[in-house]
């Protein structure tokens, strides 16, 4: 999918990072935009050649994973703190594609992944009390204890909810609450789900071909 004369977004974690290092490997020409310092780092010490959304606001083709994934291609991401550059890189793409294996594909979003919010942190107690509301809410802490920060300085507050039955409204009343910068409710930004699995990948189009995935058709 990805072409030398191209200008490709790259999402975060750890299926972007073997994904970069296959770009790299067919030493692709194309000019990539990262979503995160670290996806940063890794492409350009493998020799990508990088640039950012100022100098390429539009984007040809965006590349990422996700957390899960349901039928609408409707996702939930966050899990490595980087859904708000990449909800901004992804918006700037023509074409999102996105790489899982097939345990990220849910019936219902929510089923097993809480949403990850990016707030700031002025008046994070309030914040999540707000957050509260809405959902089970749990401030993410580093491995030191303290609170994760993302690449943009801010917290990270995991909200569990029970089922989520509309992502779109969801992912409006969370970004309303004072002190939220963004979640991690991807709605209608991905057109096609590369599915890693033992016999090798299936690439799904459409509704379709994601419900016949699931029940074992293709
Ligand atoms: C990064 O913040 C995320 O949005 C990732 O794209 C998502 O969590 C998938 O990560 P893995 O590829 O590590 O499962």
């Amino acid at each position: 999918m990805v072409r030398d004369e191209m200008v490709v977004g790259l999402g975060s974690g750890t299926t972007m990072m073997k994904v970069v290092q296959i770009l790299a490997r067919m030493k692709s020409s194309a000019v990539f935009i990262p979503s995160s310092s670290t996806i940063q780092r890794l492409a350009s010490d493998l020799g990508l050649e990088l640039s950012s959304l100022d100098v390429h606001d539009k984007l040809d083709l965006m590349i990422d994973g996700a957390d899960e994934v349901d039928a609408n291609f409707d996702m939930i991401k966050g899990r490595g703190g980087a859904h708000t550059r990449e909800k901004i890189v992804a918006g700037a793409a023509k074409h999102v594609v996105i790489v899982v294996d097939r345990t990220k594909l849910v019936r219902r979003l929510g089923e097993r992944a809480p949403v990850p919010v990016e707030i700031l942190p002025f008046a994070v107690g309030y914040t999540i009390r707000k957050l509260g509301v809405l959902g089970k809410p749990i401030l993410r802490l580093g491995a030191s204890g303290e609170p994760f920060l993302t690449d943009n300085g801010n917290y990270v507050v995991d909200v569990k909810f029970r089922s989520i039955s509309v992502p779109s409204r969801l992912e409006k009343r969370i970004n309303n609450v004072p002190g939220v910068v963004e979640n991690g409710l991807f709605v209608g930004m991905a057109d096609e789900v590369v599915v890693g699995h033992e016999d090798g990948y299936t690439i799904l189009k459409s509704k379709m071909d994601f419900l016949r995935f699931m029940r074992g058709k293709i």
